[in-house]
């Protein structure tokens, strides 16, 4: 049964067609050349914005879009200054912030958190991260980059190095690059921190050439494009798995000389050690142009949902089914009880619509 979206959410980017990627790129690009164009496009309109996690980028990028686009902004930034101390859902906190605001943001710890605000909001909403799972405005962000700096999504070959188990920066743009021909992907980690299998199986269903290696060293010399991670500490069970991959990757410039001369580095940001200081001051060091970008695509993003620009995507496409239950102990459904269970595929293994984790019945 499919049930359709009432606004423009967005949850997962690749629930759009990659046109509309497309026409959010050209319309950030028209803003950036000409930002004062676009200076009253949102006034009278509200934003709210619901972070339940630490951002800098995320957070005050989408605040910025919206006031140079003449909107005004609410919200918080640390749950326990909001009734979320008191134990309030996700569904009546985001169901009475919809009420007030026109537009709202949410960052969430835990995977499908933005899916199951998503369910009840009473207008559109947008994922900037939901826990290890998604987050398609940093997806967004990094194909603009890779758009305004390298002039093509086709015929990359992108290096994605770090902590990809639980870099859902990672998850997202693999998602989204291999929607574009002839890219090839090269994972670079630890065997602890290697890509899910369920990303692994989108990678292979989608056709493109993609290999697992754990050395940069090796890896580095035949990159179009070295995406970065940090190894997200928040993520582990225990300290001591965390500090055992602390500083498994480290950029430095010894590292750049092998790198090809029109390689970019990107990197979501923030870091920690995983890329020396001193390659800020290389060319080809792109990460900090990468966090500007992500402010022109999400006055792109606010302005075409607030136009309703687009159809909206299917919310539900999955099925309930009697007893079973996500095996994810990070999705939401494990945590906010009262959420109704679905999921698609069939035979003994299905997968969870929220965090989109494989269970086996
Ligand atoms: N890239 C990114 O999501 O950064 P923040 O966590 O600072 O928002």
């Amino acid at each position: 049964m499919k049930r359709f979206q009432k606004y423009i959410h967005l949850i997962d980017l690749n629930d759009y067609p990659v046109s509309w990627w497309k026409h959010l790129l050209e319309l950030a690009h028209e803003i950036r050349e000409d930002p004062s164009a676009y200076s009253e496009a949102c006034k009278g309109k509200i934003m709210g914005t619901l972070f339940y996690e630490p951002s800098t980028r995320t957070q005050m990028s989408f605040q910025t879009a919206m006031l140079r686009l003449g909107g005004t902004i609410i919200g918080f930034d640390n749950p326990a200054t909001s009734s979320v101390a008191k134990g309030e859902n996700i569904k009546d906190t985001t169901k009475i912030v919809s009420g007030y605001a026109d537009i709202m943001v949410m960052r969430h710890p835990t995977a499908g958190s933005v899916k199951a605000a998503a369910l009840t909001a009473e207008c559109p909403i947008i994922n900037a991260g939901d826990g290890g799972h998604l987050h398609p405005t940093q997806t967004l962000t990094d194909l603009m980059t890779l758009n305004e700096e390298k002039h093509t999504l086709e015929n990359l070959t992108i290096g994605l190095c770090g902590d990809l188990k639980n870099g859902r920066t990672v998850h997202s743009l693999i998602k989204a690059m291999s929607c574009f021909k002839g890219n090839k992907f090269v994972l670079i980690s630890t065997k602890e921190l290697a890509l899910p299998t369920y990303m692994k199986d989108i990678l292979s269903a989608s056709g493109h050439s993609f290999k697992e290696v754990t050395s940069l060293d090796h890896a580095i010399e035949e990159l179009d494009v070295l995406y970065m991670t940090r190894i997200q500490r928040e993520r582990f069970a225990s300290e001591e798995e965390y500090l055992a991959q602390k500083g498994c990757y480290i950029l430095d410039r010894e590292k750049m000389v092998r790198a090809k001369r029109d390689m970019i580095v990107l990197h979501p940001l923030p870091r920690v050690d995983e890329i020396a200081i001193e390659v800020d001051d290389d060319p080809r060091a792109k990460y900090f142009d990468q966090a500007k970008y992500g402010m022109y695509i999400r006055m792109a993003l606010i302005l075409t949902v607030l136009r309703c620009d687009g159809l909206p995507a299917p919310l539900i496409v999955g099925r309930t089914i009697p007893k079973a239950k996500c095996s994810n102990p990070k999705c939401i459904t494990n945590q906010e009880l009262y959420l109704p269970l679905y999921f698609t595929g069939s035979g003994d293994t299905v997968t969870c619509e929220y965090c989109d984790e494989r269970t086996l019945l």
